[in-house]
């Protein structure tokens, strides 16, 4: 076995190596001066089982580019067979069109990872179940709900309502609670008037007087977990947290979410982030 990192999230790949008694291999990666990729493979990888650490997260486009080069690299190296660990899949949420002529990007780099020569693919909680299908080549589709439940747990909290943010988040609420005890569920109508924008229509549940923990895939802007924050303080909860595995926290996000009704945010490391200040909380997925 040998593992490799690109600069997406070197933490954390030195964490998974930690766990798995290894050493990441000798890589380089950079950048030429016209800024194309550059990967340099120093170690001998020869018929060996490779896995690349690269979540594809922002700046999206690069990290991904730098994946597929590494792909490309270790199969011209001779790697017997080649994982792509891709533990935050950027461009998930675009997997449909919902208007005419748009593109369907998750698809579209699904077709770039197989081509380039990954001979499978290990992510974590897609937005969409339905992506592991645009992939040829077997997905390990793994979820970070478990070790966000048993972060929940360990605080002990009583009365807790669980929280879908939105009627498509109400999946992975349920497997959340399969790892909680005596959990009521909630769930937020969400709507976008605009990209970027959440409003909140309704909630379907009893929150008065709970902790309500809202459950979520991503935080990007912050605009689904404060609108439902908000909704479940104006609708009688007493705290609220939230636990999500992808911190993708865009320009401005984590101001927005430490002046929010939200106690306490519990995110994983699917993405590097250069701090993590409170409200949030970081809870690893090394071992996963
Ligand atoms: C959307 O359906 C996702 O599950 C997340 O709720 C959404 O991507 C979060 O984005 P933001 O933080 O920008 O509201």
């Amino acid at each position: 076995i040998v593992m490799m990192s690109g600069n997406a999230n070197r933490p954390l790949a030195e964490r998974m190596a930690a766990h798995a008694k290894r050493r990441l291999a000798d890589v380089t990666v950079s950048r030429f001066r016209d800024g194309e990729t550059q990967v340099i493979i120093n170690d001998d990888i020869r018929g060996a089982d490779v896995f690349i650490i690269q979540p594809t997260s922002p700046p999206v486009n690069q990290h991904l580019m730098e994946l597929l080069v590494m792909i490309d690299a270790a199969r011209r190296a001779s790697a017997g067979r080649i994982t792509a660990v891709v533990p935050y899949y950027g461009y998930m949420r675009q997997e449909k069109k919902t208007e005419g002529r748009e593109p369907i990007s998750a698809k579209l780099v699904a077709n770039l990872i197989t081509v380039a020569g990954a001979n499978r693919l290990l992510t974590v909680d897609l937005t969409n179940a339905a992506i592991e299908g645009f992939f040829d080549i077997p997905v390990d589709h793994l979820s970070a709900m478990r070790h966000l439940a048993e972060r929940i747990n360990a605080l002990r909290l009583e009365n807790v309502v669980l929280v879908a943010p939105d009627v498509g988040a109400v999946r992975r609420v349920e497997r959340f609670r399969t790892y909680m005890r005596d959990a009521d569920v909630a769930v937020v109508f969400k709507d976008r008037p605009r990209p970027d924008e959440a409003v909140v229509s309704g909630i379907v549940g009893n929150v008065a007087g709970k902790t309500a923990v809202i459950v979520d895939d991503i935080v990007s802007t912050g605009g689904t977990l404060i609108a439902a924050a908000e909704a479940l303080i104006a609708n009688g909860a007493e705290r609220v947290l939230a636990a999500v595995t992808h911190p993708v926290l865009a320009a401005g996000a984590a101001e927005r979410l430490a002046a929010s009704p939200i106690e306490k945010i519990f995110i994983t490391d699917t993405i590097a982030l250069d701090e993590c200040p409170a409200p949030f909380e970081q809870v690893s997925l090394a071992a996963l």
